[in-house]
């Protein structure tokens, strides 16, 4: 097991009825901004329960974080929140508003430009605290610190290491609105995250292995049971329970991880703009595949524990593992090839030019270099 260091400071409000719990949260001295995205909310009644919740609080709107949030929009954003001198933030929506929140939070009582503070977190000082109101399982970003912005202008898409939530309030009754589409990319992006501290070498810790098998098997296990009735409180639960132990740092304690599926999936998205989700689906496949002789023996043990695979030779196990999961990806309804979207030469040129001026090293070996991106990318097509 390697040495690791582990604190996760965000306070988990679970269940039914629960949002009336934002008046009790926060104290009724604060300037608060509640940030949203396109109008989900207004339909669903999650924007009711909030106002209501917090009727005795004052509290500014910012309505129009979009998905993939862009620092284009954030920078209205933080200007509204320094000139109203705002204490709270609470971002009521999907991963992309909590994310674009972080970045407010970490701006407000900052004078370097956004995007600076997105390319260079070590200019981060004093923070604003944040809370979220989530209404869609897929990030963790409501109990992790991680920020994931875009620049228009510059079609990047970029990670960083922002701020906790203090608290998140999760009523799984809020998915019950989420079109089918945003479901089936939620679960890939869940089963993405575990798989990127997972899927790396064996033994390094059976605990940890196994509490990333719990999640996987699952989701294996709901996953039809939610296509089926997208309405049962139980099974929509179980997902949104999933999602945030992907990626609040609970499963990769003292194992390594490799990150390289999103990294390259990063880059998708900030060509073609498609949805994180279903970026991540049209990598994993082809870098398991070209990743097998170091991965290998991982993918057997995930073949074996998630999908039952035990006869076979090892390299029928690793490519039958393989299958597996391409076909789990595509009872989502999800694309697991790049020309399925028209993505084409131009663009994978584009990404493996970017690795190479940048001389990205990706993966737990850090051996994932410009001309592996490419082969993956390649096999992808
Ligand atoms: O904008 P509104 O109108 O609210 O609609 C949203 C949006 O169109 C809609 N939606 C959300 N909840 C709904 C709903 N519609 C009906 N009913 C509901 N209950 O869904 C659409 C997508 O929302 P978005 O927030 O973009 O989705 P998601 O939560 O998947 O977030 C994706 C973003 O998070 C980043 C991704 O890269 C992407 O930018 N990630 C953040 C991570 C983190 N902070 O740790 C890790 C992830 O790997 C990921 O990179
Ligand atoms: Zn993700």
């Amino acid at each position: 097991m390697n040495n690791f260091l582990f604190q996760n400071p965000t306070k988990l409000i679970f269940g039914k009825g629960q949002i009336a719990r934002l008046a009790k949260e926060i104290p009724t001295d604060k300037k608060i901004l509640l940030t949203f995205g396109g109008g989900s909310v207004k339909q669903n009644g999650v924007y009711d329960q909030v106002k209501d919740a917090l009727k005795n609080h004052n509290c500014m709107e910012f309505w129009g974080i979009e998905p993939n949030p862009t620092v284009e929009t954030l920078r209205k954003a933080i200007a509204l929140g320094k000139e109203n001198q705002i204490d709270f933030l609470v971002a009521v929506g999907g991963g992309s508003v909590s994310d674009g929140t972080k970045l407010i939070s970490v701006a407000i009582w900052n004078e370097n430009d956004p995007w600076d503070i997105v390319t260079n977190p070590k200019k981060i000082g004093k923070s604003v605290p944040m809370a979220t109101v989530l209404t869609l399982p897929a990030t963790g970003s409501e109990m992790n610190k991680n920020s994931v912005i875009s620049n228009t202008a510059t079609a990047e898409k970029i990670p960083f290491a922002a701020v906790y939530p203090t608290f998140s309030i999760l009523d799984p009754e809020t998915t019950f609105s989420l079109p089918k589409f945003q479901v089936a990319v939620g679960i890939a992006d869940t089963l993405l995250h575990v798989m990127e501290q997972y899927l790396t070498t064996t033994g390094q810790s059976p605990l940890m292995d196994r509490w990333a098998e719990g999640i996987l098997q699952t989701l294996v296990e709901i996953t039809p049971k939610i296509q089926n009735n997208q309405h049962d409180y139980e099974q929509m639960s179980n997902f949104m329970l999933c999602a945030t132990m992907a990626l609040n740092g609970f499963i990769s304690m003292g194992v390594s991880s490799d990150w390289a599926t999103h990294r390259i999936a990063h880059e998708i998205t900030a060509l073609h703009n498609t949805t994180h989700g279903q970026s991540l689906a049209l990598i994993f496949s082809s870098l398991m595949r070209v990743m097998a002789h170091q991965k290998g023996a991982k993918i057997v043990q995930y073949g074996e524990r998630v999908w039952n695979i035990t006869t076979g030779s090892t390299d029928e196990k690793i490519e039958k593992t393989i299958a597996k999961t391409d076909e789990f990806f595509r009872s989502l309804g999800l694309a697991t090839k790049l020309s399925e979207l028209n993505i084409g030469q131009d663009s994978i040129d584009k990404i493996v030019a970017r690795f190479k001026a940048n001389g990205t090293k990706l993966g737990e070996n850090e051996n994932i270099t410009f001309d592996v991106v490419k082969q993956i990318l390649e096999l992808a097509k």
